[in-house]
């Protein structure tokens, strides 16, 4: 019998794969034995994020640096590569606080980015599709933890409502199709990959907890603020389901997987996945600070508009599932976190002794 390569089709398009999961996740595919390609136009990322997925993988990604919401520019990838498996898409604006501000901006670029990529999976019969949903969907819960049953509570920010949007767009698509879905919905994605060659990446001033924390404790930051103590929680400070990104990333290979040998019980299934671990500001504070020897310089400062009071996961379902277990701690997300903004001080450093000679 002659194998036929062709015949395994494993190549995957990655939107958003310069992005801070989408990078992890092209990691974690390429050491899973899929081929990989991105789509980024880098608005809100740095393309050479994917020399340093190289040196992890020794693969050279491809990335087409194009605008999703401009549909021909998405069909001109689908064009090149007739042999996609499966698409994940994680393309979209993602920040709580920004999008309070600019609800505009974050309902047309998040849907019509993902519109374009359904049609092109349509057009192009795509058969599966994992798209990036958020906890942001269950809005302000009556009840913690959420499973994937809970009830969706209107969302508290437009982002939120642009994952609820989508979600139901992924849907709707894939009942009038023989395609079929997966909906991820991450709690709070932190951490580094543990070589630090890959992290999150804020563009501006950090709106995310744990990169607020290291800029701060490393001096790019003078002072961090904690939105609000005086909520109805157990130290007055919201909680949150903090779970390291590589997790989640390896979430994604197990959700590609679960698709690829047709175990789906739907058409378009949804997964939690959090640690089930509920974790207030402050709790998190005072682990990067035993974890990093640093004291951080904060104070208590205004709730912030859009803030969610309260919401873990329960992670049941993935687990049982998908096979999916969470494997690092708070701890580990503390400390790839901090050495991950101590390489990147270190990078920064050496890219200005090299430079200094040229003024
Ligand atoms: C967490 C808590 C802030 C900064 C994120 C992602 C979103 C989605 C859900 C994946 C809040 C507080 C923050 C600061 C603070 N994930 N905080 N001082 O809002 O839960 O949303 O997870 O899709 O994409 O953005 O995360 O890190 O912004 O805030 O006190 O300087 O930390 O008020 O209570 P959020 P966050």
């Amino acid at each position: 019998m002659i194998f036929c390569f062709l015949c395994v089709m494993n190549k995957i398009l990655v939107s958003g794969g310069c992005g801070y999961i989408g990078a992890h996740t092209i990691v974690n595919l390429i050491e899973n034995g899929f081929e990989v390609i991105s789509a980024d136009n880098n608005s809100r990322s740095k393309e050479n994020i994917l020399e340093a997925v190289e040196k992890i993988t020794g693969k050279i990604i491809k990335n087409y640096k194009v605008d999703l919401c401009i549909y021909d520019d998405v069909v001109a990838i689908f064009q090149e590569n007739r042999d996609i498996a499966g698409i994940i898409h994680f393309a979209a604006f993602k920040s709580v606080g920004e999008s309070v501000k600019k609800p505009l901006l974050y309902f047309e670029n998040n849907l019509n980015s993902l519109i374009n990529i359904l049609k092109c999976a349509e057009e192009f019969s795509i058969p599966n599709f994992v798209f990036s949903s958020s906890c942001t969907v269950y809005g302000n819960p009556d009840a913690i933890p959420v499973t994937e049953q809970t009830p969706m509570k209107p969302a508290e920010s437009a982002y939120g409502a642009t994952k609820q949007m989508g979600e139901q767009i992924v849907q709707e698509a894939m009942n009038c199709s023989s395609n079929r879905a997966i909906l991820l919905r991450y709690f709070n994605p932190v951490g580094a990959h543990p070589s630090a060659l890959i992290g999150e990446i804020p563009l501006g001033k950090p709106e995310n907890l744990v990169p607020a924390i290291t800029q701060t404790a490393i001096g790019k930051l003078p002072l961090m603020q904690v939105w609000g103590n005086d909520y109805d929680t157990r130290d007055g400070s919201c909680v949150r389901d903090y779970i390291h990104v590589c997790d989640i990333a390896h979430a994604h290979i197990l959700a590609l997987n679960y698709l690829l040998q047709n175990k789906n019980q739907s058409n378009c299934d949804v997964f939690n996945l959090g640690t089930g671990n509920g974790i207030t500001v402050l709790e998190i504070i005072n682990e990067f600070e035993k974890t990093s020897g640093q004291k951080l310089n904060y104070k208590i400062g205004p709730r912030r508009p859009g803030d969610v009071i309260a919401i873990y996961a329960n992670n049941d379902k993935a687990k049982n599932l998908l096979g999916w277990q969470p494997k690092f701690n708070l701890q580990q997300m503390m400390a790839t976190a901090w050495k991950w903004e101590l390489k990147l001080k270190e990078d920064e450093e050496m890219f200005k002794s090299q430079n200094s000679g040229l003024k």
